[in-house]
């Protein structure tokens, strides 16, 4: 029987300032859900660090626990096929929204948001990849299926240092792509070239040219957690039939295009969601993540810090300072 749990606690104040601090719950003060789980890792996403700023859109009520990943054990449970014991990773859906989330020791959810962890994984690797990876595993599985593929030329990956954007270079790199990482910051290109990325270029747009409607074909595909004008600078530049998709907007949640592209080049754009990707698309992706790539090679990117830096770390989210992935250890140790 859990008695109290420290979580991570969003609210509005009558001023409509949000205030964060870090409360004592117990699991009355938790939402709806068929099974509770002891929250061993979660993860920091740009979303989490948007949650604790004032007049933000991701929160949907208050007070709210913030942190839409986790991964940890289930300690009760009313759902058949979830048992006590087993170790499960559950990401997006309402989590951190309008549901409390991961950054809590414990987190009360519904059965169908579990994933089962994968048995190549463990549960800090499931929290290093988190929505962050699985939305990158997530773009590479609809850009193949419109054709991208090892064989024809470069995939360029904007916003590389970030937590998508690594994930992106590492895992493209993995399976045999050739990968231009596109950072802001210069000194993350040793890493990003570590990780397999074959060349290291500026943000972009590097300097917006003409109003020409088309550049020469340089990229077959684009992973595009920034979003903003760098999508025209893309997009004008893709190989026939080539595609972005499109995830972010640390850049900027708007952009002009011309049609040209799409209609001389066929280019498409793929809009890519993470939080209601049907069960079963989610669990090859995860089953992706956790086969076919090397989870091992995972621990090179990766910060981790404990529950009480939180604070701490989701500012240096909001003003960019983080490099690839931030994980939450609630230490818990089995
Ligand atoms: N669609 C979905 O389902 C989904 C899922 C996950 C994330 N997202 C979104 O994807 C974006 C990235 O998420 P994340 O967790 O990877 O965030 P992150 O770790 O904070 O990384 C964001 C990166 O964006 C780049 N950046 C920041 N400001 C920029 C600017 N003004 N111009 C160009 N690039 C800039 C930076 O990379 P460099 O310094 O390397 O340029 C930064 O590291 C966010 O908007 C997030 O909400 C969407």
């Amino acid at each position: 029987m859990v008695e109290s749990f420290k979580a991570f606690v969003i609210d509005k104040e009558q001023d409509g300032k949000v205030k964060s601090q870090f409360q004592q719950l117990t699991t009355e003060d938790l939402p709806e859900g068929d099974v509770l789980i002891k929250v061993h890792y979660s993860g920091i996403n740009y979303k989490d660090a948007l949650a604790t700023q004032d007049n933000n859109a991701v929160v949907q009520q208050y007070p709210m626990v913030p942190g839409i990943d986790l991964a940890g054990t289930i300690v009760e449970s009313n759902a058949p096929g979830h048992d006590v014991g087993d170790k499960v990773i559950v990401t997006s859906y309402d989590l951190g929204v309008s549901h409390f989330g991961g950054f809590s020791e414990y987190a009360r959810v519904k059965s169908e948001w579990i994933v089962d962890l994968p048995n190549t994984l463990t549960l800090e690797e499931a929290m290093i990849y988190g929505t962050a990876g699985y939305t990158a595993g997530l773009a590479i599985e609809r850009l193949e299926k419109v054709g991208m593929n090892i064989e024809d030329g470069p995939v360029l990956v904007r916003g590389a240092s970030g937590g998508v954007g690594t994930l992106a270079v590492q895992m493209l790199s993995e399976i045999g792509y050739k990968v231009i990482a596109s950072t802001g910051k210069k000194d993350t290109a040793d890493t990003l070239k570590s990780l397999g990325a074959k060349e290291v270029i500026d943000r972009l747009p590097i300097d917006e040219d003409n109003n020409k409607p088309l550049a020469s074909s340089t990229w077959q595909a684009c992973i595009d957690p920034v979003g903003g004008a760098g999508i025209n600078y893309v997009t004008k530049r893709l190989q026939h039939s080539g595609s972005i998709a499109i995830i972010g907007m640390t850049g900027g949640n708007t952009y002009t295009n011309s049609v040209f592209p799409h209609i001389l080049r066929g280019v498409n754009i793929l809009g890519i969601d993470s939080v209601f990707t049907a069960m079963k698309l989610r669990q090859r992706v995860w089953r992706r993540l956790a086969k076919d790539l090397k989870p091992e090679n995972l621990h090179s990117i990766k910060s981790v810090v404990s529950f009480d830096e939180l604070p701490q770390q989701l500012d240096s989210v909001i003003n960019h300072h983080n490099k690839g992935r931030i994980v939450i250890d609630f230490g818990v140790r089995q």
